[in-house]
């Protein structure tokens, strides 16, 4: 399996505290069966205003971190990589190969849990023209997508990819995140399931546990999440964004009313 999304660079965000710890959370995942990990170092991100978050700095934490893996003869390759905060300035940002897995055709972008600024969907469309897929990072996590989950299929519409953390399904993150991020994937709409791990105890690697509870959901459609998809985003390739969504129908005043009464 691949990991998409995690925090797993020692002392750079709010992710691992210490060497030891990226260490004992690379093995843990090793044992859960992961092969690749992607970090995703937070980009432009009030948590890292004062860290250097440079290609060239991250990119030498990467390869110190993979010296230390292959050393320790645990036995999983990283990837760079980045989560970027939403600001207006994305189609700027987009020139940093740190904010585009380096191939410049996919960007993984979080929002503040507690509103979706109205620019985002022209920010969006302006990154397609110009080539790059906007990833949006744990949907299920923001409140507007909580009260109104059609939201996730306007970015659909829009050609974005959706990853959802795989702590979610979980509980792990809430109750709200855990029904939104069931609807989503019952939905058929998630392209990517991430741990978004940033420690060795409440926050770790989760891959394992959240694919088994998933395939029960939908059976073997969990696959891609973990293995085809986020190679496809390593590699630069396409992901087939394919969905369908009908809109659930809400029964008109006086329906309610006569089912309240007790004459339907
Ligand atoms: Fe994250």
């Amino acid at each position: 399996m691949i990991d998409f999304h995690n925090h797993v660079l020692p002392k750079v965000d709010d992710g691992a505290k210490s060497l030891d710890m990226s260490l004992s959370m690379l093995q843990h995942a090793a044992k859960q069966g992961i092969t690749d990990v992607v970090n995703t170092v937070h980009y432009q991100h009030p948590k890292v205003e004062t860290e250097d978050i440079s290609y060239k700095r991250i990119q030498s934490e990467v390869q110190n971190l993979q010296l230390e893996l292959d050393r320790n003869e645990i036995p999983i390759k990283l990837h760079l990589g980045a989560e970027v905060f939403y600001l207006p300035n994305l189609g700027s940002v987009k020139d940093d190969p740190l904010s585009t897995f380096i191939h410049g055709k996919y960007m993984l972008v979080e929002f503040q849990v507690h509103q979706l600024p109205k620019t985002q969907k022209q920010v969006f469309f302006d990154l397609k023209m110009q080539g790059v897929t906007p990833i949006i990072a744990h949907p299920e996590r923001y409140k507007p997508v909580q009260n109104d989950i059609s939201i996730v299929s306007e970015w659909l519409e829009a050609g974005c990819v959706i990853q959802v953390d795989a702590g979610s399904p979980l509980g792990f993150l809430g109750p709200s995140a855990q029904t939104a991020s069931e609807r989503i994937i019952k939905n058929g709409w998630c392209h990517i399931l991430g741990s978004d791990s940033h420690d060795d105890k409440r926050r770790n690697f989760c891959l394992n546990e959240s694919v088994d509870l998933v395939k029960d959901w939908i059976g073997d459609a969990v696959n891609p999440m973990v293995l085809d998809h986020p190679r496809a985003v390593i590699e630069g390739k396409p992901i087939a964004i394919d969905f369908e969504y009908e809109p659930e129908e809400i029964p008109n005043f006086w329906a309610q009313l006569k089912h309240r009464i007790g004459l339907t």
